[in-house]
């Protein structure tokens, strides 16, 4: 059992992920290059870095929607080849089919892994419950606030029990109150269901909050540039913007992505862009 895991009183066993010296080129260009992570089963890591440093890239290529140009990543010592039904993907624009229902939404997955329509609804309908959902199953997508709609995209990836849930800027369309209740009702899931979350966001504070660990990329082609311990107590306060240690890790990172994000623009500068 990993550290953070055993802090939680969690027998968290599945969702280590190990990223190692991975490049991903698009036509002749790296969009990552020699990237390596290691995140232990339970952990939450939030990858941080400046616009087309490439998070995405990393976060898709560990969904299995990317396949690397050199190097490799493993969940629980099986390299990924595709997709699979333990690596679930949260995006930042929903991604929820219009035509069906939020239960028929949720329910996809597990129809697709061939459980009966009982069985897949009354699945549906737990998850749907534990974001908080439950009322509102026969609505379609269309006639949800930005808020329900990430909700029911977090529930669709929950529904399939993944090790390692994958999020790339989910609360970024949403409104600062919106995404504060978000963030602690996805902490009060995770610490809950106990899995392994790789998280991408802009947002520092957001990071912090969040996370066990942040690592800030490098401007592309994206590397690890630091790896921070988030040194803060968990549960944590909505004061703890206002933790000295919390201001030590913010400056720490936002020299670091304001360095990069110069460098990034210099970069298409010099390009003559
Ligand atoms: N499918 C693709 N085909 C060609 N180039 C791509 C593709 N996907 C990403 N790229 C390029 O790879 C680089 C990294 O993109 P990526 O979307 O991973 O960045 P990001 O860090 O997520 O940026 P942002 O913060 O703006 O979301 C960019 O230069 C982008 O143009
Ligand atoms: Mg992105």
């Amino acid at each position: 059992m990993s550290a953070v895991a055993a802090r939680r009183n969690l027998r968290v066993t599945r969702g280590r992920v190990a990223i190692e010296r991975l490049e991903i080129r698009f036509g002749g260009q790296a969009a990552v290059a020699d990237f390596s992570l290691r995140v232990e089963p339970g952990e939450f890591v939030c990858l941080l870095g400046p616009s087309g440093c490439g998070k995405s890239t990393v976060l898709n290529s560990v969904a299995g929607f990317i396949p690397p140009s050199r190097g490799q990543v493993a969940v629980d010592g099986a390299v990924v080849t595709g997709p699979g039904p333990e690596r679930g993907m949260v995006f930042q624009q929903h991604s929820l089919f219009p035509w069906k229902t939020v239960r028929d939404n949720v329910a996809f997955g597990p129809r697709m892994q061939g459980r009966s329509k009982a069985e897949a609804d009354a699945l549906a309908r737990r998850y749907l419950d534990l974001v908080g959902l439950g009322s509102s199953a026969d609505r379609y997508p269309a006639t949800l606030s930005g808020g329900m709609a990430q909700r029911v995209g977090i529930a669709r990836a929950l529904v399939n029990h993944p090790s390692v849930l994958l999020m790339d800027e989910p609360f970024g369309a949403l409104d600062a109150q919106t995404r504060a209740i978000m963030q602690e009702s996805l902490l009060r899931l995770w610490s809950r269901i106990g899995n392994t979350v790789l998280f991408v966001t802009h947002d520092i504070d957001e990071a912090l909050f969040l996370s066990d660990r942040v690592v800030v990329m490098s401007a592309a082609p994206g590397r690890v540039l630091l790896d921070l311990t988030v040194d803060l107590p968990r549960p944590r306060p909505d004061d703890v913007f206002a933790d000295p240690a919390f201001a030590e890790h913010k400056r720490q990172c936002l020299k670091l992505i304001r360095q990069e994000s110069r460098r990034a623009f210099e970069f298409a500068d010099g390009a003559g862009i």
